[in-house]
């Protein structure tokens, strides 16, 4: 299938936006914590999800659906993580600690998921070496054996959001205080963290830079309703600005995608918010940005970054982009170019002279974010765009095709 968009259409109405990929798939891990019925509410129906289900099935564990609620209990029955599994879906690392805790031993293949660079996961090697874990790899596997691991005070290299998911759910059971420190402070953390309190953990610190986690000997059974996407609204705020017209917002955490809201969008479209609704009015006339740099939160997120350069082809003027966290995103911008953009990349740098229109172009989204910058640019290009490769755009985006007709773009699911 490939996505059709004939573009040139302002956008009206309201969109309720969808539960956060990056919340709920930290949490369906740290659901392997207790053998006790965990149900999580509102899970969005997306690729990414269904992947972590059929890895947690593999596990042994239990895993029912009614609606969008995911209901997960019972033992964990195999600690392997085979490659077919952990290449649909990078998260997978994440599994590493939740499986050590609980079972002291685990075996990982090396995560796939967005090709977005080199991804290392030194961090979270180091940081479970730290709290005693062995490790050893080969072949492609990572063998971790936790047999002793024990509290430790651990400095992270880098804030990095997984290995902070990962070393909170490996020490929630180890008989004392384990300190981690230069932690990542996303909205996403928070959730996990409450989550993981609500089922009895003791994790205290969570959006600071120093999380602890006090041991304790089991968690029970939780119901637990996730973050909305912060970077699913900032998508669609980004294609109201980009196209013009009208959206409301409901279901979002407007401090979360502040960074997006003050630096861009209130300087060229009026934005009205409170606390979980943001209403944007724009002519879809926009104004380059001099220059925006992609940061930990609550920098601008690098999730944004393709979406918000779809928004800035047009734009008057000269913006300039700097990617901080991973090489290679910026594997949108050939497909831009097709569409009649003008960029030039050198390394973390992305200059984006406006021009006056863009024009519909058969493109390939070669990455999730990347692809529903894809989608912006269509939508905002003069004549059809096919996009294909939108299995990348479904690991994140819940038919995105629908929210957008809804909103009155003209954009629909084809065969090839
Ligand atoms: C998470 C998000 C992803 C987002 C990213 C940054 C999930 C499922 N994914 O990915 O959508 O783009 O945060 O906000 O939540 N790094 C290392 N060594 C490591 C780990 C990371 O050097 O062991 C580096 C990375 O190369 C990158 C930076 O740290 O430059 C941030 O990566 P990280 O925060 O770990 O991203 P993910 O958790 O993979």
């Amino acid at each position: 299938m490939v996505l059709k968009i004939e573009g040139g259409n302002k956008l009206y109405g309201t969109y309720n936006v969808q539960t956060a990929k990056n919340a709920v798939l930290p949490i369906l891990a740290g659901s392997l914590l207790t053998s006790d019925k965990v149900t999580i509410l509102d899970c969005p129906n997306i690729l990414d999800v269904q992947n972590m289900l059929e890895i947690l099935s593999s596990l042994g564990v239990n895993v029912e659906k009614n609606g969008s609620n995911i209901t997960v209990f019972g033992e964990i029955k195999n600690i392997e993580v085979s490659n077919e599994l952990s290449s649909l879906l990078r998260s997978s690392i994440f599994l590493l600690g939740p499986i050590l805790a609980v079972k002291q031993k685990a075996c990982i293949a090396y995560p796939g998921g967005c090709d977005i660079g080199l991804r290392p996961i030194d961090i979270h090697i180091n940081g479970l070496r730290e709290l005693g874990v062995k490790i050893t790899e080969e072949f492609g596997y990572i063998n971790c054996d936790a047999t002793n691991m024990k509290p430790a005070d651990i400095l992270l290299d880098l804030p990095s959001v997984g290995a902070t998911e990962n070393l909170i759910m490996a020490s929630i059971f180890l008989n004392g205080k384990t300190v981690l420190r230069n932690v990542a402070k996303e909205p996403e953390i928070v959730d996990l963290v409450h989550f993981l309190n609500s089922m009895g953990a003791k994790i205290a610190g969570e959006g600071t830079a120093v999380i602890e986690i006090e041991g304790v000997k089991n968690l029970h059974s939780t119901i637990y309703k996730p973050i909305p996407d912060r970077i699913v609204a900032g998508t669609i705020l980004l294609a109201g600005a980009t196209c013009g017209g009208e959206i409301e917002l409901t279901n979002v955490q407007n401090d979360q995608i502040f960074s997006l809201t003050t630096k861009f969008a209130k300087n060229y479209c009026k934005i009205y918010s409170s606390y979980d609704n943001i209403i944007l009015k724009s002519n879809g006339n926009l104004k380059a940005i001099n220059q925006i740099e992609t940061s930990y939160y609550p920098g601008f997120p690098t999730d944004l970054q393709a979406q918000l350069m779809a928004s800035l082809l047009t734009a008057r003027g000269t913006s300039v982009i700097v990617e901080n966290l991973f090489e290679t995103r910026y594997k949108q911008v050939p497909e831009f170019i097709k569409m009649g953009a003008d960029i030039k990349v050198s390394g973390k740098t992305a200059i984006v002279r406006g021009v006056d229109r863009l024009y519909g172009a058969e493109m390939t989204a070669k990455d999730l974010r990347g692809g529903a910058g894809l989608v912006i640019a269509g939508l905002k290009a003069e004549g059809v765009s096919i996009i294909s490769n939108i299995y990348h755009i479904d690991r994140g985006y819940e038919n995105i095709e629908k929210v957008l007709q809804n909103l009155g773009a003209k954009i629909e699911r084809v065969h090839e």
